[in-house]
């Protein structure tokens, strides 16, 4: 897959940067976790040491001053209050990705609320219903702002989590940086728009490049991970590790292995809660490795087993399954069918589109607005928000979605939680609840919801610049 176009010539090597973050390896990786009670977040520029020596700091856009934000944490029913202050050169918003809350608190721009333009501030208030692995970022330009830093983690604690000795997040990020550790300017540039976007020459965890996760013999931890990349779709191999999957997008899903490889695919949005046994002996090494794109396939991490006395001898026997949410649950004999296509990019079939009230060929709309994307076909432009389909309250839904493209599309939908009942026809082989599912080129899959969130939800890729680029509807609720 041809990436990094243009700026290979001066691309940072990766190579390089581990042996330069090798110093920084000791640090804990952990972002920073929030004090409880009301929240306060500031937008404004910061400097953040993103390549590490001997590369300058990068200048980031970051909440609360670090990449990623704070980790905001509530049990589970409780009240979030978090007060947006936007100090940087653009309107911004906080988008709650994946929580079911009211839809004037979802955080979208001329949808759901003003843009809280530079100087101003917004409080977001709503209680946190559905425990899990859930994260913030702007939904005002998300391709700039999410890709500059605006990003965080947001854990809701089940009234009874599976015990573990550790509970760890890694926010896994990219970022296309110059030689000089600049985030490279070219936000939405034509290539990135119609091709698999904005993949980055700097892969961070936590806000930083990785070296070391240290861990102890017998400890089980829990680890959640967060795909906040704008583009990069992660295929991590965990190798001996052998984890278990416990959580899709932060809600419960029976714990399986991963199977062939311990692959996990994470598109960007898409969440995972994984519970690792470290069965390891004291200096065993396992590297975590990332092979989505088998030509770019790089060391993400090593897991490095310390000396220190092992935490336990056995792998312990309570119980690692969650409890599950409350989600309503779809009646798929009843639910209404709807079909929805989604078309355009490089190597595409269709040939015109609608746009801005006017079917027009697909080129034209790319050569003259940089966009490339079509729903239903329809190209979708920022303030467009007129809904794409309009669904009665309390009733059950599958969208039957097909990927007529040549390439991966993470899909999200706001305000709701849907089942992924089949994938090119096959039920899968367990009940998956998702906010984002990640398309397959060619793919279809159908999804089922009940529409039980009144409001205007966006409905989009989840690849930034396919969003921009017109990947995105509205789904009105009523
Ligand atoms: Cu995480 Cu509409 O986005
Ligand atoms: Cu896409």
């Amino acid at each position: 897959m041809a990436r990094d176009r243009g700026l290979s010539s001066h691309r940072i090597s990766r190579r390089h940067l581990l042996r330069a973050g090798a110093a920084a390896a000791l640090a804990p990786l952990a972002p920073r976790v929030a004090a409880a009670g009301a929240h306060r977040l500031v937008a404004a520029t910061a400097r953040a040491a993103i390549a590490g020596s001997p590369y300058p700091e990068t200048e980031v856009w970051a909440y609360n001053g670090t990449v990623p934000g704070p980790l905001l944490r509530v049990k589970r029913g409780a009240t979030l209050t978090a007060t947006l202050e936007n100090q940087v050169t653009d309107a911004t918003s906080i988008h709650w990705h994946g929580i079911r809350l009211p839809n004037a608190m979802d955080g979208v721009p001329h949808l759901t609320q003003k843009p809280v333009g530079r100087g101003e501030s917004f409080l977001y208030e709503f209680a946190a219903n559905d425990s899990g692995t859930f994260w913030y970022h702007p939904h005002w330009k998300s391709h700039e702002q999410v890709e500059r830093g605006l990003y965080g983690a947001l854990i809701v604690d089940e009234d009874a989590p599976p015990e573990v000795d550790r509970d760890v997040v890694w926010i896994l990020d990219d970022w296309r940086l110059t030689a000089e550790a600049r985030i490279a300017g070219d936000f939405a540039n034509m290539f990135d728009v119609s091709h698999a976007d904005r993949i980055g020459n700097t892969v961070t965890v936590n806000g930083r490049i990785a070296e070391e996760f240290r861990v102890r013999h017998g400890e089980r931890i829990r680890l959640r991970l967060v795909n906040a990349a704008n583009a990069r779709i992660f295929g991590l191999r965990f190798d001996v590790l052998s984890p278990w999957l416990i959580a899709t997008d932060g809600h419960a899903t029976v714990p399986n292995p991963m199977g062939a490889g311990n692959r996990l695919v994470l598109g960007p949005g898409m969440r995972a809660d994984l519970i690792v046994d470290c069965v390891g002996i004291a200096g065993e090494r396992v590297t975590i490795t990332d092979d989505f794109y088998p030509r770019q396939a790089y060391r993400l991490l090593d897991v490095v087993y310390g000396d220190e006395p092992a935490v336990r001898e056995k792998v312990p026997r309570t119980p690692i399954a969650l409890a599950p949410n409350a989600l309503p649950e779809p009646d798929l004999a009843k639910a209404e069918r709807i079909a929805i296509k989604f078309g355009g990019g490089m190597m595409g079939r269709l040939a015109e589109a609608e746009f801005q009230g006017q079917t027009r060929p697909m080129r034209e709309i790319f050569m003259r607005h940089r966009m490339a994307w079509a729903i239903n076909g329809k190209v979708v432009g920022e303030h467009d928000h007129a809904p794409m389909l309009t669904l009665k309250r309390g009733r059950s839904y599958v969208l039957a979605m097909e990927n007529d493209t040549s390439w991966h599309h993470p899909i999200h939908l706001h305000g709701h939680t849907f089942q992924v009942v089949a994938r090119d026809g096959v039920r899968p082989p367990r009940t998956v609840w998702r906010d984002t599912v990640l398309m397959n080129p060619r793919e279809r899959v159908d999804i089922a919801f009940v529409a039980d969130n009144p409001g205007d939800w966006m409905f989009h890729c989840h690849i930034l610049e396919h969003q921009a680029g017109g990947m995105m509807a509205v789904v009105r609720v009523e």
